[in-house]
């Protein structure tokens, strides 16, 4: 799994073997510059899942539902999560464990697949004191492997396990029948999940647990710098790129 946010991404990662896009609330911080994912809206999240759905990609879009459109009630849950679906998404992802338990159940009873997702979840920064690894203290171990479970019971079809010791994420993946999704979570769970922006170089910082696999800030910088040096020298725009009326 990996996310996408926008049209153009979208239709190249649709001719990959990806097996599944996250259009993440990530969108905040790597496409809107916000300092967390707290400031996304609906808004937002319906905007970019349309984007993605548009290119028409064979993978599963597991949507995110941002911060504040699950927490209030059941009900506004059901109704932002049927947007998402409106929107274009197959599924819906949201964080917490056995605190939202019914929500998942409500979603899921609407019809709409639920993907869960545990350890650190960035919504909920401030309560965990930070973005940080979870899961050291016994208490937290125990925790999040109840959440899992909670989070299975409740009818969700897969969980994200983020930025917990490799021992734990395995320890939840072995006490659930579901896919277990990982970032930053070791090689024990059934997928691995990354921010696009991270696998492609594009992110002013990442995590220790992200790897990018191309340094495209670099080229983009380079074709942008060899434009304005074409500009100036006048080698842009050559003959083939404009019409003369005489010819
Ligand atoms: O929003 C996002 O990109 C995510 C992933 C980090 C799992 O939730």
């Amino acid at each position: 799994m990996l996310t996408t946010y926008d049209y153009p991404v979208a239709r190249i990662v649709s001719e990959t073997d990806l097996d599944s896009i996250l259009v993440g609330d990530s969108l905040g911080m790597v496409v809107l510059g916000y300092q967390n994912t707290q400031k996304v809206d609906m808004e937002d999240m319906i905007r970019h899942t349309s984007a993605v759905s548009r290119a028409n990609p064979p993978q599963l879009i597991v949507a995110d539902m941002p911060f504040l459109s699950y927490e209030v009630s059941k009900e506004e849950a059901v109704r932002n999560a049927g947007l998402l679906v409106k929107a274009g998404a197959d599924a819906v992802k949201l964080e917490g464990g056995q605190e939202v338990a019914d929500v998942v159940r409500a979603i899921t009873k609407a019809g709409i697949p639920v993907m869960g997702h545990i350890g650190m979840t960035p919504q909920r920064y401030l309560k965990l004191g930070g973005f940080r690894v979870v899961g050291k203290s016994d208490a937290e171990f125990n925790s999040l492997v109840e959440d899992g479970k909670a989070l299975e019971e409740a009818g969700a079809f897969s969980i994200v396990i983020e930025n917990t010791y490799a021992d734990v994420a395995e320890t939840i993946t072995r006490s659930v029948s579901i896919p277990t999704i990982c970032i930053g979570a070791g090689l024990s769970c059934d997928g691995q999940v990354l921010v696009i922006h991270d696998l492609l170089g594009l992110s002013d910082v990442r995590p220790y647990f992200a790897k990018a696999y191309v340094d495209l800030k670099s080229e983009i910088k380079k074709a942008v710098s060899n434009y304005v040096h074409d500009v100036k020298s006048g080698e842009f725009p050559g003959k083939e790129n404009y019409k003369d009326r005489a010819n």
